[in-house]
């Protein structure tokens, strides 16, 4: 199956978010048609910034019945990962950065009973995860050095987005690609060109003066078009 084929998906990065009534922003993201949610996971060491514990997705998951994908921007993730399972997240994202043993770490997400992903800095070559594309269900490309919501995206990462491509469907294999970082109206297309089938939004969502329904419907036609 090529990538070219896989259904698009645009997925919300809560961070912009209006985290005193995270429970109502989250059911609006779903009545927006989210394909699922991730939530932004910072340790203040893997990134410099600090968010959300598993506790406060916890207590978000009666609000909405899409999946929740938790994006681990820690270190050792492998200490942390069954909270975030516990917490509601149906697939877990762990940076090829952030751990010594990535394949045992990714062996232990499904031994959890979670999906799978894997997740690439900026700087990190797609060589980096050639030999646990078999344990994974996705990767990741960061088209921002990862740690902020609203900043500009990295363009020079379609090339990279388009070898991991390339390499996927040269192995014959069943794995999504999602961008993350910089993603609007502007940038998605070239994104979505490249090769990447699931595309995480934060600012752009929020921005859309027409509202989130609007800025979802807008995303996904315009990487549609982009994919065909
Ligand atoms: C950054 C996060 C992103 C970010 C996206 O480290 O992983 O999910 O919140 O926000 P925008 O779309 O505003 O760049």
């Amino acid at each position: 199956m090529t990538t070219m084929a896989r259904p698009i998906e645009i997925v919300p990065s809560v961070l912009p978010a209006d985290f005193s009534r995270l429970g109502e922003e989250v059911a609006a993201l779903q009545a927006a048609g989210v394909d699922r949610i991730q939530w932004d996971v910072m340790d203040g060491v893997f990134v410099p910034n600090l968010t959300v514990g598993p506790d406060v997705i916890a207590a978000c998951r009666p609000h909405a019945t899409v999946p929740f994908e938790a994006h681990l921007m820690v270190v050792e993730p492998e200490r942390l990962m069954h909270l975030y399972v516990e917490a509601g997240c149906e697939l877990l994202i762990v940076h090829a950065e952030s751990t010594r043993h990535l394949h045992r770490t990714l062996a232990q997400v499904a031994d959890l009973g979670a999906r799978a992903a894997v997740a690439l800095n900026p700087s990190t070559p797609v060589a980096e995860v050639r030999h646990v594309l078999d344990l994974v269900e996705m990767v990741l490309i960061m088209t921002v050095n990862p740690g902020f919501g609203g900043q500009a995206y990295i363009a020079t990462m379609e090339p990279k987005i388009a070898e991991l491509a390339a390499l996927i469907e040269a192995e014959g294999l069943d794995v999504d690609i999602e961008v993350d970082g910089g993603i609007g109206p502007i940038t998605i297309a070239g994104a979505s060109a490249a090769g990447a089938n699931v595309l995480v939004a934060g600012s752009a969502l929020y921005k859309d003066p027409e509202g989130l329904g609007h800025a979802v419907t807008d995303l996904r036609a315009r990487a549609e078009a982009a994919a065909s």
